[in-house]
């Protein structure tokens, strides 16, 4: 009797600050939504984001009760450990409407995987499968409004990890903030781009980092991307540490090619990130049937055959990025068009109908790759 009572004071404690609780994590949902103040139909790349966020701390070796709160900011010591040392990874992708209301995510399992081999790499706790996809399933369940219906739009997801710990030895850090914030998105790019081959500059060396989702790679990759920006182009095409020659990938997508009717795409090693839309345009490719090779590829064989023509098509593929056409490489200051970058009927375009086909419900999900909500 006594415990019943307890149980009904807890429950009625629990509905007057609106929470509710899920096995790892509380939730606490806004009490005005901000959803009528977004223009859908202008929606540009992660300025606008949605009601509620995950957030979890680590510390003394475990990771802590979570919750689901109201987007907003949280407080953080000047001597937060990320802010000196730079222990920070991130995940990014999507949900989509697939027809009648309803929301998938897209291989959530795979960026699940990446985001700890990230931890892994950099020192870092990682987040229980089950933990990490419950709160991504009730957090996009809550704001499952914000997912936008339109082409080319998708609600873009953004997991992130960073250290707190207040200390300024260098060491990895025993305290960390797990986290998980959503934005209605459009296109990442508005149309192809053109890209200049870095020959100087390096993203990632072997032994290090690049095949992690670490903020550091993407901080390192911001002054030779400007300077390509001021020469005119939208994107580096990265090559390797050591020859300058062979292509790893290209700033926020991987690369790819059709090169004598095969698709070309760089073998990834751990100067590459192994990217959710490679693996699936791969797949995607095999199942049609589109020869594909996954190798090394050289700027000699590249710049020959934009010269011969037997380089048809290169393009980027990624979460934020989809498939974006590149329209024009510069390699050692010459500008090489592509040839079909434009055209309908590319295999660039082919992949990316039935991608986005798959994504939103149009076409069979024989792969199993999205997740309902
Ligand atoms: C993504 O495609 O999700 C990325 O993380 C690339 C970029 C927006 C950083």
């Amino acid at each position: 009797k006594k415990s019943e009572l307890r149980k009904t004071l807890n429950d009625s404690l629990l509905n007057i600050n609106m929470i509710e609780t899920s096995s790892f994590f509380d939730i606490q949902k806004t009490e005005t939504s901000r959803i009528s103040q977004v223009d859908f139909t202008k929606l540009d790349f992660g300025r606008v984001f949605s009601d509620h966020m995950f957030l979890m701390e680590f510390e003394d070796g475990a990771w802590q009760r979570g919750k689901i709160e109201p987007y907003g900011p949280f407080t953080m010591s000047p001597a937060s450990m990320v802010f000196h040392y730079g222990q920070a990874i991130f995940e990014g992708m999507k949900a989509y409407k697939t027809g009648n209301g309803e929301v998938s995510l897209f291989r959530p399992g795979m960026n699940i995987a990446r985001f700890n081999k990230s931890a892994h790499r950099m020192c870092m706790p990682e987040v229980p499968e089950d933990l990490f996809m419950e709160a991504l399933a009730k957090l996009v369940d809550l704001d499952k409004d914000w997912v936008p219906s339109d082409a080319e739009s998708s609600l873009y997801i953004r997991p992130f990890m960073i250290a707190t710990d207040s200390y300024v030895g260098v060491r990895a850090s025993e305290k960390y903030a797990f986290s998980i914030f959503m934005c209605p998105v459009g296109a990442y790019y508005k149309g192809n781009v053109r890209v200049k081959v870095e020959r100087k500059y390096t993203r990632a060396t072997p032994g290090g980092t690049g095949y992690a989702k670490a903020a550091g790679n993407y901080a390192g990759s911001l002054y030779p991307s400007k300077l390509a920006r001021e020469e005119g182009y939208d994107q580096l095409l990265w090559t390797d540490a050591i020859h300058h020659e062979y292509i790893e990938e290209s700033g926020t997508m991987n690369a790819m090619f059709v090169i004598d009717g095969v698709l070309v795409s760089p073998a990834t090693s751990d100067t590459i990130l192994e990217g959710v839309t490679r693996d699936s345009v791969i797949q995607l490719a095999q199942d049609l049937q589109i020869p594909v090779e996954i190798r090394r590829l050289s700027i000699t064989e590249l710049r020959s055959g934009l010269e011969s023509g037997k380089v048809k098509e290169a393009f980027g593929v990624g979460t934020a990025a989809t498939i974006t056409p590149i329209s024009e490489i510069g390699i050692d200051g010459i500008n090489y068009p592509v040839a079909h970058a434009d055209s309908a009927n590319s295999i660039a375009n082919t992949l990316l109908q039935e991608l986005d086909g798959i994504r939103r419900g149009k076409r069979e999900d024989h792969h199993g790759w999205n997740i309902p909500i």
